[in-house]
């Protein structure tokens, strides 16, 4: 059973959004042939609808990362699955669930920026600025919903795991969590 206190962006909202996104990149990447990157796995209700509506030839790519338990840097993080794609001179868009530290991202960013792309933009479907660490220099270029101060879960977010195949973003109820 689903223990959601509060759909907070029904899939109605979300659907909406996803299709503004893509209208707008594009247009600012008409014939750019840029390379979409998908943070997984969050990502992938988000990555697999808003690509479905990019209207221009396109690359699709997945990186997979993690942080070790507990962690709030980014020199905790591993690149767990990398890029199969050449981003040498590219056009790439880094596409996110979510924006919280931003720790991730960062990382994120500084490993794709390496690969000397030409140039590098960060899509993120749900900004939370109240938890972002201090410390992290990139922000999103485009971004879908910012939302409160709250632990979500559903359209490719996870509590533990689960969740993650809902349709729409919601709060948990306390009592998930115990
Ligand atoms: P960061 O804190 O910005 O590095 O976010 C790291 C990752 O934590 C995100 O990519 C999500 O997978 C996860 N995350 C952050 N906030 C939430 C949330 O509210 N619900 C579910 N996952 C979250
Ligand atoms: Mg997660």
């Amino acid at each position: 059973m689903h223990q959601i206190k509060e759909v907070l962006l029904s899939e109605a909202q979300i659907q909406q959004k996803v299709m503004e996104l893509a209208g707008q990149i594009s247009r600012e990447y008409e014939g750019k042939d840029p390379v979409f990157v998908g943070v997984l796995k969050g990502v992938v209700m988000f990555f697999g609808d808003f690509v479905k509506r990019v209207t221009v030839p396109c690359q699709i790519d997945f990186m997979w990362i993690s942080s070790y338990q507990g962690s709030t840097t980014t020199g905790n993080m591993c690149v767990r699955k990398d890029v199969s794609a050449d981003l040498k001179g590219r056009h790439v868009v880094i596409l996110e669930d979510i924006f919280d530290t931003g720790n991730s991202l960062e990382f994120t960013y500084k490993h794709l920026l390496s690969k000397e792309p030409a140039s590098l933009k960060i899509c993120t479907l749900l900004d939370k600025p109240e938890r972002r660490n201090p410390a992290v220099t990139v922000k999103p270029d485009y971004t879908g919903f910012v939302i409160p101060n709250e632990f979500v879960v559903g359209y490719g977010l996870d509590f533990n795991e689960h969740y993650r195949n809902l349709p729409f973003v919601g709060i948990l109820k306390p009592e998930a969590y115990q």
